[in-house]
């Protein structure tokens, strides 16, 4: 690979770098952190590095109750840090990195600070190093740690914004419909009239569930009666992979895995709806030939065709949770398709990780916890007890981002615009839970996640709690798909290490008793 031979530190070291000296605030500093999107300062004397504050140090600064608009940063850099030459090879500063556990790292050039390569630029050339020297430097659940290249989209955690293919998701809600988006997450970029209406014709008969399965269907929802929908989903989408034929995608074509992936899109739906109409004793009612992705959803839930509102607001949701970074559910999808397995297994894999609360099971939970705190002058005491108790707040907290959740904020306005008493019990008890997670996990910056308004949105539309989750992933599977269709486009397999932390071996292996 020609972006592994070895290289110096000069070459990719970011420049200039974001200073700040020893004696101005914290507040300022951060400021300006924030500001320059940046991870760390380095504080100078001069042009002489004299310490390094890191984000991590702002945490720790402000769960500590420091004043910030008083305290001098000279107080809680990390004095005298270590440095790299910029004539040092990448493999040696990241040898440096590894052992001591930085994140940055300044470049000094006879004293003067010269640059600032991060754990960011060095991981691109992690792959030449030894699993050994990466042992130390990823943290428990790869916080941070960059496994993959993609031009699918970003998450900026700090700055409480997300894109697809460099357009701000928000504003992709805002403005299209479901459909310019999947095409843009497939083909690259947004369809013109020609082609949105080519790409609808084209999507429109992947959406019937095949006829012999569609045969089958009631005796396996009989068979899985008591299954949450997501496990029937993931159950009657591998049938489907399985007598669709579904081969490894290592020995299936780009335009042959595309086909598969549009159908799993387009099928996704009308699994979920047969299966959750058989359950209650409704006949599945099939897609409907004039009704778009979002409408048609509705209306295979229902049999009826749903009002505008409740067809853009859901779409809204919908278009909002298609891709977000390399989340759990979409690393599983992209892992299972490193192996060259078909399209098939990435997709029940990634259904699966999508199924835990911790990650896509929580907007039921959330409007559980609305409905069980039932009124505005019953919520902070109840979410006291709760976070006191060690319980988490469902709906609140994220791993990336560490302000408002840029859906949240899009789905509460779509929750206003729809209004409702519940809307406005969800307003208040936001803002208190937001009060109560700040005094009692202080430095955590715990605030609404997605799942928080989704579940009212998608209870004011008429989807009922249980398929709350299954609507997601339903949305979601365009972002696995995509996600499919790059990595097996430059495939190399995922094989991480695991650091062995058990009692030393080998151990002589006992004689039989
Ligand atoms: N309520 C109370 N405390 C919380 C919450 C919460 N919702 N979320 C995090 N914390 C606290 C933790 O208790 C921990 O405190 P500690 O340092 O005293 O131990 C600290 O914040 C850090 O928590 P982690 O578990 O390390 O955070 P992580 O980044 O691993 O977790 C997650 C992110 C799983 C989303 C977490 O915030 C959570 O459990 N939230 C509730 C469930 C939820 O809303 N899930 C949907 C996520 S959105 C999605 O997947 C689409």
């Amino acid at each position: 690979m020609s972006d592994a031979k070895p290289r110096t530190v000069a070459e990719i070291m970011s420049a200039p770098v974001v200073t700040a000296e020893p004696g101005e605030t914290i507040a300022t500093v951060a400021a300006r952190m924030r500001e320059r999107k940046v991870g760390s300062v380095v504080v100078v004397d001069s042009d002489r590095p004299v310490g390094i504050l890191t984000e991590r140090d702002l945490v720790r600064i402000a769960s500590e109750g420091v004043d910030p608009s008083h305290d001098p940063v000279g107080g809680w850099m990390t004095p005298e840090p270590d440095s790299v030459s910029p004539d040092e090879s990448v493999v040696d500063a990241f040898a440096s990195l590894a052992e001591h556990g930085y994140r940055h790292i300044p470049v000094v050039d006879e004293k003067r600070l010269v640059g600032i390569v991060s754990m960011r630029d060095l991981m691109r050339i992690a792959r030449i190093q030894p699993a050994e020297s990466l042992a130390h430097e990823v943290p428990k659940g790869l916080e941070g740690v960059i496994v993959a290249e993609t031009v699918i989209g970003d998450v900026r955690g700090l700055e409480g914004f997300y894109h697809y293919r460099q357009y701000s998701a928000v504003d992709l809600a805002e403005k299209k419909p479901l459909e310019d988006v999947w095409y843009l997450l497939f083909y690259g970029e947004l369809p013109t009239l020609a082609q949105r209406d080519a790409f609808i014709d084209e999507v429109r008969p992947l959406r019937e569930i095949p006829a012999d399965l569609a045969a089958a269907f009631p005796e396996i929802v009989r068979l899985c009666r008591d299954a949450p929908p997501l496990d029937m989903l993931r159950t009657t989408f591998s049938l489907l992979a399985t007598s669709l034929a579904f081969r490894p995608s290592l020995d299936v074509a780009a335009e042959e895995l595309r086909e598969q992936a549009l159908r799993t899109c387009a099928v996704i739906p009308t699994l979920l709806m047969a299966a959750y109409r058989l359950r209650n004793g409704l006949d599945p009612v099939a897609p409907h030939p004039d009704l778009h992705y979002a409408a048609n959803y509705l209306y295979m839930l229902t049999g009826e065709v749903p009002p505008p509102e409740h067809t853009r607001a859901i779409e809204q949701y919908l278009i909002s949770t298609i891709d977000h970074g390399f989340n759990a559910s979409t690393f599983t999808a992209r892992v299972i398709t490193s192996t060259g397995a078909d399209l098939g297994s990435a997709i029940v894999g990634a259904i699966g990780a999508l199924s835990g609360p911790l990650h896509g099971g929580a907007p039921s939970r959330a409007l559980d916890m609305l409905d069980s705190i039932g009124t505005v002058d019953k919520a902070e005491p109840w979410l006291r007890d709760a976070v006191e108790r060690g319980d988490r707040l469902m709906g609140f907290g994220h791993r990336v981002y560490k302000t408002d959740d840029p859906r949240s904020v899009m789905l509460r306005g779509v929750a206003e615009r729809l209004g409702g008493e519940k809307v406005e019990l969800a307003k208040e008890i936001e803002r208190k839970a937001v009060e109560v997670l700040a005094e009692l996990k202080p430095g955590r910056r715990l605030y609404t996640n997605v799942e928080f308004y989704a579940g009212i949105v998608m209870d004011r539309c008429g989807v009922p709690r249980e398929m709350f989750t299954p609507t997601f992933s339903s949305s979601r599977a365009i972002g696995w798909c995509a996600h499919v269709l790059e990595q097996a486009a430059d495939n190399r397999l995922i094989r991480p290490s695991a650091q062995y932390v058990g009692p030393p071996a080998p151990q002589p292996v006992p004689d039989a008793a």
